[in-house]
């Protein structure tokens, strides 16, 4: 440690003060720690609405220090979540490796490079107001930091899957109390999140971001690809490693995912975005899926052996790949999996922060009962129940305040088949909604399905809902028995819930099948009879979870629809204003935000000339 750093710990019962940050690549984010306990964490997109807004994130920082309710110059440390210098490195060698092809990536690349990235120290000390010696962990041990610190466990194996950061894009070790070693990694251009990658742009999705959606999209698919992505796209070994065959990708040296020799291969060039999706792509989406979840498979079962830990912590953007996780989880490989909620790029904010207060300063890691050190992921801003009637006076806005009872009473509202925006507490930190900032609906009905996703989120309709359920009633549902708070496993729908569908409807094509009731709970069963899971606890969500209690009471079910706060393309929404506006544009029937009602059919219309539906892309 620096002199400087050591001066900065404060001795005599002093808090000690972490900022993690994580910008200049994709989703922003800052992270404030207090002695070591998670103040505040937020995505920079929520403050800018610009969906995964990766500049400097100081709306978030900003956010975090008046959280704390000190000045920039109290932080003891700040910390960026990798190291610029290393990537910059790796650009070099690769524009050196497939010189003169790369040129033009290269060329365009570089003036950020010039004028930000290299000089990243000094813009960060300048955006945040404060004077001292910068950390720089490496990405991976960003993402095993926020992987492991953040766990329920004092010792576990920990895997890290990603795109890439500098070199890694993949690493795995063990946190055994406060320190952590990652004892192997696998490198660039080799990467699982890169092969997906290549798919989701392959597919025609959204480089980054369209992940989600190859993922939603291969149960409709048959794996009819995944020989030829095995045999000629990699050589996958027991272990879980493999290499690329390079010849394949353009991502090293070009300006897109896939090379001609990939689109000769899969038979033809990849699907124009906003086009009609066909079979193929379900398929393709499928057979990248399959072949995925055999890696992370292959990769948790080697580390298991390698490290003999009993549980297992998850993160990098791979393990927001909630089907491969429940995969995971099912076939035993460990007794205890936990994933980080904020998987990708803005966790590493945090992973940063606990790096530093753990293995820098080598604090001990405080002891939690069966809870993790998450606290929900309910780390953002919050808004005050009288700010909220004084806005609402101010607006002349129709409210009817409900205080306690408004868990009942919203209920009520979606048990008669209204979707109500449901805005409670602090917002979640990382990419799920989690019953902070969500929409919700009965999960019986058999219409809430389309009529959610056409109406009012304005996105493809092949994309199935979550639910969420009450903790105690999550093995009444799915085949799974155990809590899954941050909506990032995919379990099997019961089988005596499931409904046989019969032979003519069988013969459906592609998306038309999710319009068939498969299970008494319709809404949040996928194709293949899958869901993506919540569990609710009464302890970190009282509010949700009497809502959803609330709701067993009048229907028997303890499980609800929960979809984030946001139409198609923007960021979940943050403040009670852009909470009211987008209840308003869009055909909600209710929002109940901190106990207190509007209801749609009491508000006056907005003075807006502007048709949101056109806007959003869909009639
Ligand atoms: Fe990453």
């Amino acid at each position: 440690m620096h002199e400087s750093e050591e001066r900065r710990d404060r001795p005599g019962g002093e808090s000690t003060y972490i900022l993690g940050l994580s910008a200049f690549y994709h989703d922003s984010a800052a992270c404030l720690l207090r002695d070591g306990e998670i103040v505040a964490a937020a995505q920079e997109e929520r403050f800018t609405r610009k969906k995964h807004d990766h500049r400097f994130p100081q709306n978030a920082v900003r956010y975090c220090l008046s959280e704390a309710g000190i000045a920039a110059e109290r932080l003891n440390h700040v910390v960026f979540y990798d190291k610029p210098w290393l990537k910059f490195e790796r650009l070099l060698e690769t524009y050196l490796t497939y010189a003169p092809a790369g040129f033009r990536s290269f060329s365009m690349a570089m003036p950020l490079w010039l004028k930000e990235k290299l000089f990243m120290g000094d813009v960060i000390k300048r955006e945040v107001g404060w004077e001292g010696d910068l950390l720089f962990p490496e990405h991976h041990q960003s993402h095993a930091a926020s992987a492991y610190y953040a766990s329920p466990f004092d010792r576990a194996a920990v895997l890290t899957m990603d795109g890439v950061g500098e070199w890694a894009t993949t690493a795995w070790g063990t946190g055994v109390g406060n320190q952590l070693n990652l004892n192997a990694e696998m490198r660039f251009p080799h990467s699982l999140g890169l092969l997906y990658t290549a798919f989701t742009y392959y597919t025609g999705f959204k480089v980054n971001s369209g992940e989600y959606k190859v993922m939603g999209l291969a149960p409709y698919g048959e794996p009819r690809y995944v020989d030829l992505i095995l045999d000629e796209l990699m050589d996958l070994k027991d272990d879980g490693s493999f290499r690329l065959n390079m010849k394949y990708f353009n991502y090293c040296q070009g300006l897109t995912m896939t090379s001609e020799a990939f689109h000769t291969l899969f038979g033809g060039s990849p699907r124009t975005p906003e086009s009609e999706l066909t079979q193929r792509e379900m398929d393709l989406a499928r057979s990248v899926q399959d072949v995925t979840e055999e890696v992370m498979v292959r990769m948790a079962r080697h580390v298991r052996r390698e490290t003999g830990e009993r549980n297992l912590c998850l993160a990098g953007g791979v393990a927001l790949n909630c089907v491969g996780n429940g995969r995971i989880l099912r076939e035993r490989i460990f007794d205890h999996v936990w994933i980080q909620p904020a998987a990708g790029d803005a966790g590493g904010a945090l992973g940063a922060a606990l790096f530093v207060w753990h293995q820098v300063l080598g604090n001990p890691l405080k002891p939690v009962k069966g809870r993790d050190r998450q606290r929900g992921s309910y780390l953002g801003p919050a808004f005050d129940v009288e700010d909220i009637v004084r806005w609402a006076e101010e607006k002349e806005y129709s409210f009817d305040r409900l205080d306690g009872r408004a868990p009942e009473r919203a209920a009520q509202l979606i048990a008669d088949g209204n979707v109500v925006g449901w805005f409670d507490g602090r917002m979640e930190f990382g990419p799920r909604a989690l019953g902070a900032r969500s929409i919700i609906g009965d999960a019986r009905s058999s219409t809430m399905q389309s009529v959610m996703n056409l109406k009012i989120k304005y996105r493809e309709s092949f994309r199935p809902f979550a639910p969420s359920c009450l903790v105690e009633d999550v093995s009444e549902y799915f085949d799974l028995n155990e809590p899954s708070p941050y909506m990032l496993l995919v379990a099997p729908v019961k089988e005596d819930r499931r409904r046989t569908v019969d032979e003519e409807e069988q013969g459906l094509f592609g998306i038309a099948k999710l319009n068939l009731a498969r299970s008494d709970i319709p809404a949040i069963t996928h194709v293949d009879y899958s869901a993506r899971v919540q569990t609710v606890d009464p302890e970190t969500h009282p509010n949700y979870y009497a809502l959803i209690n609330a709701f067993k009471q009048l229907t028997g079910y303890g499980i609800i629809i929960n979809t984030s706060f946001n139409v198609r393309g923007e960021p979940i929404v943050c403040t009670p204003e852009e909470a009211y506006l987008c209840f308003m544009r869009t055909e909600m029937d209710a929002l109940m935000m901190e106990g207190i009602l509007f209801l749609k059919s009491a508000q006056r219309p907005l003075e807006e000339d502007v048709d949101w539906q056109e806007i959003y892309g869909l009639d």
